[in-house]
């Protein structure tokens, strides 16, 4: 079968005939694969700045953001059957007895990072025409959602992002929580920085959680990524336009700030933008560079003094992929030209070696593997 692989030993990115995975074992199921999408992380694979194949001096096949029909299922197999969609999860748990998390279905919580990460760490990935893999792993997905059930993993880090703002800001009285008195829509202001498909699909899932939601990033205010984050009812702030200092001014008490730039000197920026009582939630990974000078003491000063969390999050567990799906339902009735807006570019497999070398253009580039 077609797959693409990426040789960290031999520098190369190509599409390859790998041998097919032949029929499921009987806790298995077969996949073949539809959709997928690319990313950053695949960007940065493919430039052999990350990313581990299986066995040592091999390769990689690439692909995290998967959807996935169901082809065939083996003898022990009842909740699925042929021709369901599914997503299958990225992150698959480390083997260590002692790994909580691990142990309880939580391998985004890895204690020992022995987990391994499809098309990224120590297991092959999506881009191919066939997979075998267990229910376990995989995330139903509703025939509707054909169309956008790829975006389920990008989605499932901001799910998980926004459960854990949650679960931290049950420390204190935050009483107007939306989800539980959609009356009372916009008691809580989030500010995204960055309009890639993380940030872009986080503010969805905020304007949906009923913040009222900025998106702050470099585009212009007169782009058409500035034009989409208006079509779902988020506002949008050009940094050419406002400054990252003045943003509170602007905009007044922030409550939530979700990074998903990557850019470290604009997050600790923006970390003194954040208000009485806030969090902060950096999704992004920077490459390493050289040490910056960042107000230290002005940070930890506000941090303590006004009851501040910051917070890193990777990956995401079960439950934030379903209520990824739940949320794409969402905004597939409430905005599904936005939501259409995001993919703004289709390929086929044989594609995406040149797609990987070129620099990032538009938004979501998805990969057709099948129809
Ligand atoms: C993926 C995550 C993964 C992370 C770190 C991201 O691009 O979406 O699932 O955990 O990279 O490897
Ligand atoms: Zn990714």
């Amino acid at each position: 079968m077609k797959a693409i692989a990426v040789n960290p030993t031999q520098r190369t990115v190509r599409l390859v005939g790998h041998a097919d995975p032949g029929d499921p074992g009987s806790g298995q199921v077969r996949l073949k694969m539809r959709r997928v999408g690319i990313c950053g992380t695949d960007r940065e694979i493919a430039h052999f700045e990350y990313g581990t194949p299986p066995e040592r001096g091999g390769y990689l096949i690439l692909g995290h953001e998967g959807l996935a029909e169901i082809e065939a299922v083996g003898e022990a197999v009842s909740k699925m059957k042929p021709g369901d969609l599914v997503v299958p999860m990225v992150r698959r748990p480390c083997s260590h007895e002692k790994c909580r998390s691990c142990r309880a279905g939580r391998q985004d919580f890895c204690f020992t990072g022995d987990f391994v990460e499809c098309g990224i760490k120590g297991a092959h990935g999506f881009m191919a025409e066939a997979g075998l893999d267990e229910p376990a792993y995989l995330v139903p997905v509703p025939a509707s959602l054909a169309e956008f059930g790829v975006l389920v993993e990008p989605l499932s880090i901001a799910e998980k992002a926004l459960e854990q703002v949650w679960q931290v800001q049950q420390r204190l009285p935050w009483s107007c929580d939306p989800r539980e008195d959609r009356q009372r829509a916009w008691c809580h202001r989030a500010v995204v920085l960055g309009a890639g498909p993380i940030g872009l699909l986080g503010a969805m899932a905020m304007v949906a959680a009923g913040f009222e939601t900025f998106v702050y990033s470099r585009e212009p205010a007169d782009s058409s990524r500035a034009e989409l984050v208006r079509r779902f009812d988020a506002r949008y702030i050009s940094s050419t336009d406002v400054p990252i200092e003045a943003l509170a001014e602007q905009l007044g008490e922030i409550d939530v700030v979700y990074e998903a730039t990557g850019a470290s000197s604009l997050a600790f920026a923006a970390v003194e933008r954040l208000g009485i009582n806030g969090v902060f939630v950096l999704t992004g990974v920077p490459a390493e560079k050289a040490p910056e000078a960042v107000e230290s003491a002005r940070i930890m000063r506000r941090l303590v003094l006004q009851n501040q969390v910051i917070f890193g999050t990777v990956n995401a567990g079960r439950g934030a992929h379903e209520r990824a799906v739940e949320d794409l339902r969402r905004f597939a009735d409430r905005w599904p030209d936005a939501l259409r807006g995001l993919i703004t570019t289709r390929i086929g497999l044989e594609q995406v070696p040149d797609a990987l070398a070129a620099p990032g253009q538009g938004i979501k580039t998805v990969i057709e593997i099948a129809a």
